[in-house]
């Protein structure tokens, strides 16, 4: 289709999708859709700060988008604990010259199982990286974005927080937090220019998933595109939400999940 649009038009689309002069923290970018993403955002024109424990995996995400022709550098942070997760802020601030434009709240962990055989260990962790830590983020970062009159965050829900299923109780509960928060968040910050939405992913491959090979085709069958999503697919929503192109999108959670919680 854009065969068909004048040199103008094409200008104006990719314009309007363009994220040049902006610093963008991607949590857990050291993996899967956060790694997808940060190459994303970087070859739109974001400088990245990508997100994780590993340095070796994050320099070799670092060493992708600077093969792209972009611009990054890795930060390292537990997200369970909280002094990390703030010092976590002050490092993307510094390096963002004193500002972080795009915060996206990626990095998440997925035990799945039944409730009664779930740790309390489990529980802690998955509510402390799912929800305590983007919560801390956004305190650290959102209000300095609010000063400026503008800001994007996009948090990472997943499908599972939409409807009940056996297994989920604990990763699907974390995600329904992440998606009411960002509704309060788009109430609490919209207002002076901070557009906050969510991605809400389907079964994707990933290096979190390799070892759900046949679950996570059985789970992708039962949705009307019925295979898993590749990385990118999700980047690309995130990336779109991330951008002007969603200038008045506010607050809303985006189902990329090949129809299954449409049907
Ligand atoms: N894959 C799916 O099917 C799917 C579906 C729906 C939603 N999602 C959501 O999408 C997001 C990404 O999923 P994914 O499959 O791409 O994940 P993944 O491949 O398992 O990668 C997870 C990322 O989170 C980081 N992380 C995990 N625990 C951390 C901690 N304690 N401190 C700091 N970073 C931590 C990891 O970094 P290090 O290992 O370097 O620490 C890694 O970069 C998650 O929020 C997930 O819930 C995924």
């Amino acid at each position: 289709m854009t065969g068909m649009l004048s040199p103008q038009a094409k200008d104006n689309l990719m314009g309007a999708l363009d994220l040049t002069g902006r610093v963008a923290l991607v949590t857990g970018a050291t993996s899967g859709i956060g790694a997808a993403t940060a190459v994303l955002l970087a070859q739109r024109g974001a400088h990245v700060l990508v997100h994780g424990r590993s340095r070796s995996l994050g320099e070799s995400v670092v060493a992708a988008v600077r093969g792209h022709g972009g611009t990054a550098d890795f930060v390292a942070a537990d997200l369970r604990e909280a002094p990390s997760v703030r010092q976590l802020a002050r490092r993307a601030m510094d390096l963002g010259g004193g500002r972080v434009d795009l915060l996206v709240n990626n990095a998440g962990i997925y035990p799945l199982g039944p409730t009664e055989k779930t740790t309390e260990n489990e529980v802690d962790a998955v509510y402390a990286v799912n929800v305590k830590a983007p919560f801390l983020l956004v305190a650290e970062l959102a209000p300095a974005m609010a000063e400026r009159g503008s800001g994007a965050i996009v948090n990472v829900s997943t499908m599972v927080a939409a409807f009940g299923m056996a297994g989920t109780a604990l990763y699907g509960s974390s995600k329904a937090a992440v998606e009411l928060l960002t509704k309060a968040w788009a109430a609490e910050y919209g207002p002076r220019g901070v557009r906050v939405n969510a991605v809400r992913p389907g079964p994707t491959r990933t290096e979190g998933t390799a070892g759900m090979s046949e679950a996570l085709d059985a789970l992708a069958a039962q949705a009307p595109v019925g295979r898993p999503a590749d990385p990118k697919e999700i980047a690309e929503a995130i990336a779109y939400l991330a951008s002007d192109a969603a200038s008045f999108v506010q607050g809303a959670v985006l189902p990329v999940d090949g129809g299954r919680t449409a049907v």
